[in-house]
């Protein structure tokens, strides 16, 4: 099916004309209660959607098209279990992973609920060992560091999680350090291991495939490290300082990982959505078992709300169809997530891989090429320090970009006057910045002086999501609420958002270079460029870095 042909398509692209000739500023001045009808407030988030160049009639007729794309029906096929993922005949069951205990749910004869917290209890085990000093490294030292060796959702959201809720880390929990290595070619680990003592030193090797070669290659350097340093047997050393968390034990084990070191998931957990399972174990480690337990919660209320709440009140709902709006009818391709507190710096790395690697598409559920926009250019910084970088363009440049504002309403409580200070001025350039960039001049003091290079047209749209505050709970529902979005992103677009074939071709094609990089073996037919740089190579390396 075309979807441009729709009905509801059709009319949001008439009222898109009549929408363009009206500016934000236009909008707020004819409407003293733009806030109030066109933010919502679910919990401890309010959705500011006011500074989207929207009108309540624009959101009616996106619901609308949400409901001829059957969006309610697609929800249910989610949370239900149907194999969702089509191209992979998967579900796509995250949302199982924050179910609580007496939740049952069953697929395929499946006891999903019962095998989620029997491996959540195994985590839990490992951790509580880890944290309390009995496990043991190779010379009977306690663990204090843990290394994340992970890419992709083996790494993200793990690395986002620790960052943002470092804070929840007490004493009590053995404060251990915890690292994260992900690159393919040993940069962090270069930098990382000399600064580690091996003997107290534990490896999680996080790779749902184990089959990843940017992770087995970091995993081998890390393997070989401690065998090094300790001169006793392979076998003995993974047993002391390795752990999988893995949905492939079979590779698990072939690498040496005993099964009592394995920790497992589940093929209908895709990689992006993985770190609620015991792709976490580092959350775990580095926080406590509880406020794990308290992310989890955080997200299945917002899975609940996703399921039930009416599309008009639906925080994930609305996020994704303002986005459908931006990207389809208003023509803007790129997006900017702008988190005001430095605890969420790797929020937009994890939503880039979140979002483009669901919904970068080009092809519908029915293998067709499609002929609308799907996933838009996403990148982002904490936004302070973005001000002092790519806001130029935002405010004057000749792009349309879309932000979403991140920030929480308190923060430092108990943390002194000085801090606070800085959270209230945090708070202040982020209200301003979205105000600037959707009113434009409208925001500022007239000022008749003012030179054209000094205008700001405005008219930027953004949404706002405002934090009561920054907890494992609201940091669960916050990635739970994108996740939920991208799905309903994916339902109008048609498309299969838990698959990344684009990623997989790339991979074949990386490892049949390999054998091309000491001599050209002829044995493919290489582009001339591929050629050329193989070959300057090969005479770089063979000449150990003089002018050859
Ligand atoms: O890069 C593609 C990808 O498959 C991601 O989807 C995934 O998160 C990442 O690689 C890591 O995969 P794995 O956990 O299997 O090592």
């Amino acid at each position: 099916m075309n979807n441009t042909n729709i009905k509801a398509w059709v009319g949001l692209q008439q009222h898109a004309e009549e929408m363009a000739a009206i500016h934000l500023n236009d909008l707020f001045q004819s409407d003293d209660n733009r806030f109030d009808s066109l933010s919502i407030l679910e919990g401890h988030f309010l959705l500011d959607l006011s500074k989207q160049r929207i009108t309540v009639d624009t959101l009616d007729k996106l619901i609308n098209l949400a409901r001829q794309q059957q969006l309610a029906s697609w929800i249910d096929r989610l949370f239900a279990g149907e194999k969702v993922n089509i191209s992979e005949n998967r579900a796509a069951l995250h949302t199982a992973l924050r179910l609580p205990g007496n939740e049952l749910k069953e697929i395929d004869g499946q006891a999903v609920t019962a095998d989620v917290h029997q491996s959540l209890a195994k985590m839990g085990r490992l951790v509580k060992q880890i944290q309390n000093g009995q496990w043991r490294g190779f010379d009977g030292s306690p663990i204090k560091s843990v290394v994340n060796i992970g890419v992709g959702g083996s790494n993200l959201g793990p690395l986002l999680a620790c960052d943002a809720l470092e804070q929840y880390a007490s004493e009590e929990l053995g404060r251990l350090d915890v690292h994260f290595v992900s690159s393919m070619d040993g940069s962090e680990l270069e930098k990382l291991l000399p600064t580690l003592e091996p003997a107290t030193t534990l490896f999680i090797i996080s790779s749902k495939t184990f089959s990843t070669v940017d992770t087995l290659a970091n995993a081998n350097t890390a393997r070989e490290w401690l065998l090094k340093a300790s001169q006793i047997s392979a076998e003995r050393i993974i047993q002391h300082h390795f752990i999988a968390a893995t949905g492939n034990p079979k590779a698990a084990k072939a690498w040496g990982v005993p099964k009592k070191n394995q920790l497992l998931f589940w093929d209908w957990v895709g990689g992006r959505y993985s770190m609620w399972s015991v792709i976490g174990m580092p959350i775990a480690l580095k926080i406590g078992m509880e406020h794990f337990r308290d992310m989890l919660k955080g997200a299945h209320q917002m899975d609940k709300h996703f399921k039930a709440a009416p599309f008009e009140q639906n925080l994930p709902v609305l996020l994704g169809l303002v986005g459908v709006w931006n990207i389809n009818f208003l023509n803007i391709h790129a997006h900017a997530i702008l988190p005001y507190d430095g605890r969420l710096a790797q929020l937009p790395a994890y939503l880039e891989q979140l979002e483009m690697e669901s919904n970068g598409k080009s092809i519908n559920r029915d293998g067709e090429r499609i002929n609308y926009r799907t996933c838009p250019v996403l990148w982002g910084e904490v936004g302070s320090n973005a001000q002092h970088a790519f806001y130029q363009l935002l405010h004057q440049g000749t792009e349309d970009v879309m932000c979403d504002f991140i920030v929480p309403a308190r923060r430092y409580e108990d943390n002194g006057e000085e801090l606070q200070q800085q959270h209230d001025l945090s708070l202040a350039n982020c209200f301003a910045q979205s105000r600037l960039l959707a009113l434009g001049q409208g925001a500022l003091e007239q000022d008749d002086n003012s030179k054209d290079y000094q205008h700001y047209d405005g008219n930027q749209p953004s949404t706002t999501i405002l934090l009561d505050e920054l907890t494992p709970e609201t940091f669960g529902g916050l990635i739970a609420l994108y996740e939920h979005k991208v799905f309903v992103q994916s339902v109008i677009w048609e498309i299969n958002p838990f698959d990344q074939w684009g990623v997989e071709k790339g991979k074949q094609v990386a490892t049949s270079l390999l054998n091309e990089l000491d001599h050209v073996t002829g044995g493919q037919r290489l582009d001339s460029s591929t050629q050329g740089l193989l070959k300057y190579t090969q005479r770089k390396r063979q000449v150990g870095g003089y002018e050859g």
